[in-house]
């Protein structure tokens, strides 16, 4: 090689570098197909899909990975921070496909790990979740299935205008989170699919459900230990198991629920509307300030529930040795919820022996059964108050 020719090396050298670099400080846009990410939905692109977050999680401004409109297959992903920033925006125009083999996702498939000021904006998820149910419902040695989409140990996240499709498991998890929102979401998976929860949130501080679609074979949202500071508005649910908050109880130490609010939420055809379950078992646990309002129901087979005696098949569940559970439920209020139940008992609280519910208020509240009487059952409650019209009001 004679000197021009290695001046020319260099300084081309030198050019890539800086510019690389610079790239890196500015951030900028990463459409994962300049990472070798292949849009057929056939050929594997997690390395792609990682070599992409890579990237943008070492810029120190924020960046924008761009994922186009075609179909991508994504075996499990991790994507794990700390980043260098905390903007990193990920717009999905097209769909991120699982594996047609249930068997290779284990319980995670697109997971983010503590990561901060994360964004998605659209995007298509597609669990292909068919093959699992059928096992599960043919077969016992089935693996469990996996969370579509799930973050842990995140803060200042938000997902908006996302589809998930079909999931395995759960569709969304967000677990060990602060402020989190998630706006303008569509879950959907068959009525009859087993545990395809549609967002489980627990541990988490600051989450807010918006705008939100869910039609799924579990709980529409369902809310565990640890929970605070929860918003919901505006969400549809139905089919599924409504929104839950529990099982509650499962340790014997556990953090509290505490200020959830839940806001004109529509239920229907769903097998619960407003639940709170636990374990019959010792814990330290509880639930309060709780406030359910604007809420319409049609054709929900438990409406209002308060189950501490959860036990589902009477079999097999924490506790089940004739317990009383220590999870202490207290100020909850009830107001302005309408509509039809599919069972004559459209309220139940079926509270602790040993700590009863304390402070439970209904006001203008209305579930009748098929233009009968309906009924409400109690068990345990110390201190329910109604005003307006309250019906039924067998046991208030
Ligand atoms: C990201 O936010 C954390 C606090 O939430 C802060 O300590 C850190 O310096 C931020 N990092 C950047 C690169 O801005
Ligand atoms: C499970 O089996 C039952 C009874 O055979 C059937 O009604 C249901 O549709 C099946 N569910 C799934 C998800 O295959
Ligand atoms: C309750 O949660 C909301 C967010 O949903 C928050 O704005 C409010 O400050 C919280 N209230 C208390 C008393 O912490
Ligand atoms: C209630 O929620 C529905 C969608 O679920 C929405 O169309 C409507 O605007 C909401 N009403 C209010 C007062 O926010
Ligand atoms: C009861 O819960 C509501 C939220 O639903 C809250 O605003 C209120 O402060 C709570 N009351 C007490 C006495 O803690």
């Amino acid at each position: 090689m004679d000197s021009s020719t290695s001046y020319f090396v260099l300084a081309f050298a030198f050019f890539f570098l800086t510019s690389s670099a610079s790239l890196t400080a500015s951030g900028g846009k990463h459409n994962v197909l300049d990472y070798g990410a292949k849009p057929d939905g056939r050929t594997d692109s997690s390395k792609a899909f990682l070599a992409t977050w890579e990237q943008a999680c070492r810029s120190t401004k924020p960046t924008t990975i761009y994922v186009p409109p075609s179909k991508f297959l994504l075996p499990k992903v991790a994507f794990r921070g700390p980043c260098k920033n905390n903007a990193t925006s990920i717009r999905i125009d097209g769909t991120l496909v699982a594996p047609s083999d249930y068997r290779v996702l284990g319980e995670q498939w697109i997971f983010f790990e503590n990561v901060n000021g994360v964004s998605i904006f659209g995007g298509i998820l597609d669990g292909r979740g068919i093959g699992l149910w059928t096992c599960k419902n043919s077969s016992k040695n089935c693996p469990t299935g996996a969370t579509s989409l799930g973050f842990t140990k995140s803060k200042n996240i938000v997902i908006m205008g996302l589809t998930s499709l079909n999931s395995q498991m759960f569709h969304i998890v967000i677990n060990g989170c602060q402020k989190v929102r998630m706006q303008g979401l569509r879950i959907s998976a068959s009525y009859r699919s087993p545990n395809t929860d549609g967002i489980h949130v627990q541990l988490s501080d600051g989450v807010t459900i918006l705008n939100t679609k869910i039609k799924t074979g579990d709980d529409c949202v369902s809310i565990g230990a640890g929970t605070t500071d929860l918003r919901i508005e505006n969400v549809l649910c139905g089919p599924g198991h409504g929104i839950s908050i529990g099982s509650l109880g499962k340790d014997l130490e556990e953090p509290g629920v505490q200020n959830v609010t839940v806001k004109n939420v529509t239920l229907t055809d769903s097998q619960n509307g407003l639940r709170i379950k636990s374990w019959g078992r010792p814990s330290n646990g509880f639930a309060k300030d709780i406030l359910f309002q604007h809420v319409v129901m049609t054709n929900v087979q438990n409406p209002i529930v308060i189950d501490q005696n959860y036990c589902p098949d009477n079999k097999d569940c924490p506790g089940q040795v004739e317990q009383a559970s220590g999870i202490k439920i207290s100020n909850l209020t009830y107001k302005d919820i309408h509509g039809t139940s599919a069972t004559q008992v459209a309220v139940k609280f079926d509270c602790s022996k040993k700590h009863p519910c304390t402070g439970i208020r209904l006001e203008d509240v209305k579930l009748t059964y098929r233009n009968r009487l309906a009924y409400a059952l109690c068990r345990n409650v110390d201190g329910i108050t109604a005003s307006g019209s309250v019906q039924p009001q067998s046991c208030l």
